[in-house]
């Protein structure tokens, strides 16, 4: 039972990882954050004035990139070669470059072959874009999880507010639009329902409403 593997895939800001952390916790499994990798990368990039576009450059950075994913509390710590970056790549100077980053295919080779080691001989509650497609095509239970662009933007102004993170609604609108379409329309992995994935509709739901699914999902599948 500590060995199930429950891949949470979705686009932007649809309750993805609030989902996956609390169903880690309830069930006791690892919960790996697979954007905050990309985040990681992209702040180490912007950081280090390697230009986003070429992929050599950005995949010697990466050899010379440890990252790290550590529980804190409720929630997840990322640290870049030790020095920790969890709220740094929440910024919007990341958020609006990082799938400029995860479009490269060797850059996701490389984080798809890290992200398959957390995986290994552990249970995980694994959430992105690719991981009931890529990462984890076994993952015992696959979910989908959508919202309406506007519903999304809401979730995303008063979590920025209640951090006292800037917010603009309106932009957030458009920011969104554009990276489900930038992580939609890539060439390698897009972001795309599983076949065998379970799609659930967050929109008109609360997390609890949202969690209590996934674990009756949970259950009936294994
Ligand atoms: O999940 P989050 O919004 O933090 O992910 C940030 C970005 O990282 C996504 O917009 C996407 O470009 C990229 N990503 C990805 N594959 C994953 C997880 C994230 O391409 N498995």
């Amino acid at each position: 039972e500590n060995n199930l593997t429950i891949a949470i895939d979705g686009p932007a800001s649809s309750g993805k990882s609030t989902v996956a952390k609390k169903i880690a916790g309830d069930l006791n499994l690892i919960y790996v954050d697979t954007g905050a990798m990309y985040r990681a990368l992209t702040y180490q990039a912007l950081k280090s004035n390697v230009n986003i576009k070429d992929e050599n450059a950005l995949m010697k950075l990466l050899q010379d990139t440890d990252i790290t994913l550590r529980k804190a509390g409720e929630g997840q710590a990322v640290y870049v070669n030790e020095v920790e970056v969890t709220n740094d790549i929440r910024q919007n100077n990341v958020t609006n470059t990082v799938s400029i980053v995860a479009a490269h295919p060797r850059v996701r080779t490389e984080m798809v072959v890290r992200q398959q080691k957390l995986a290994e001989n552990t249970g995980v509650v694994m959430d992105g874009r690719d991981i009931g497609t890529v990462v984890l095509p076994k993952s015992d239970v696959k979910i989908f999880l959508v919202a309406s662009v506007m519903e999304r933007a809401e979730r995303r102004h008063k979590e920025n507010i209640s951090k006292g993170i800037f917010s603009d609604l309106d932009q957030l609108k458009k920011d969104i639009a554009e990276r489900d379409y930038k992580d939609s329309t890539r060439e390698t992995s897009p972001l795309k329902q599983a076949d065998d994935a379970i799609r659930i509709d967050t929109t008109t739901l609360s997390i609890e409403q949202v969690v209590d699914k996934v674990k009756q999902l949970i259950i009936s599948r294994s």
